[in-house]
């Protein structure tokens, strides 16, 4: 299998603090890779520096085979991308948003394609509503369906679920198991362990910036152990922000 996301000493540093240290990881094609961490452990700032967002202090990545340094438009066009915490443009509806992310991604029969997830993600009533006139929860369907509305082969995903009630969580989870089984990979950041461990196939886990430990999923599970606890055994209890 081939590696389409590849890390190599990948740093970045505010002043004297190191928000990601010397992080190297490879996912392979047709995972569902989580990235976990305590608060401000360097998850977002991993992700931003993958979908060529931040430039990193030092260190070199790809991403489907392109240099997130030198090509960060070129990655950007080819992934789909779920930033923390980020709204959709208060002043556009529901639709007109999906439909500004079809120009922009030149995506062929976007109508169609929105159409789908506003009835996938159980929202079409909510089409012709301003985007600041949403709940949190409906902005992050709208979120989520922009990622995906050009079918990219890889997804980096921050956060993804943690807006969603509990029959939305398992609407997406079902979403993200058969886009990898198709054979897309998904890249995903979250602090929600009991669903890491139901659909991650493997995980990676950051403290302090550096990486503590990375493999697959049933390993840790192998072992009897929960996710949840074996998370807590690796970072211990003095995580802070
Ligand atoms: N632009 C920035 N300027 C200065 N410090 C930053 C910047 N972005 C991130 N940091 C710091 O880098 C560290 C890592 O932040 P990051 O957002 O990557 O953590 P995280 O693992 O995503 O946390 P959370 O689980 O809370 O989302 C934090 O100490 C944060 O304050
Ligand atoms: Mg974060």
């Amino acid at each position: 299998m081939a590696a389409v996301i590849s890390a190599s000493m990948l740093s970045k540093h505010y002043g004297d603090l190191k928000a990601v240290d010397q992080v190297s990881l490879e996912v392979e094609e047709g995972s569902l890779f989580g990235l976990l961490g305590p608060n401000g452990s360097g998850k977002t700032t991993m992700i931003r520096m993958l979908t060529g967002q931040v430039r990193p202090t030092s260190g070199s990545g790809s991403v489907l085979g392109i240099d997130v340094i030198a090509h960060p438009v070129r990655v950007r066009q080819q992934i789909g991308i779920i930033p923390e915490q980020e709204a959709p443009p208060s002043f556009l509806t529901a639709e007109e948003y999906l439909a500004f992310v079809g120009k922009v991604r030149n995506i062929p029969a976007a109508k169609e394609k929105a159409d789908w997830w506003f009835e996938f993600l159980e929202f079409p009533e909510k089409r012709d509503v301003l985007c600041k006139d949403l709940s949190r929860g409906t902005r992050q369907k709208l979120m989520f369906a922009q990622a995906f509305l050009h079918h990219p082969v890889l997804a980096l995903i921050d956060e993804p679920l943690i807006n969603f009630d509990p029959v939305m969580q398992k609407t997406v989870k079902g979403y993200l198991k058969e886009f990898v089984r198709d054979g897309g990979t998904v890249f995903l950041s979250t602090h929600i362990l009991e669903i890491a461990e139901e659909i991650c196939s493997e995980v990676a886990i950051i403290h302090h910036g550096r990486l503590v430990h990375t493999g697959p999923v049933a390993g840790i599970l192998g072992q009897q152990k929960h996710l949840a606890d074996f998370f807590l055994e690796v970072v211990g209890k003095g995580t802070h922000a």
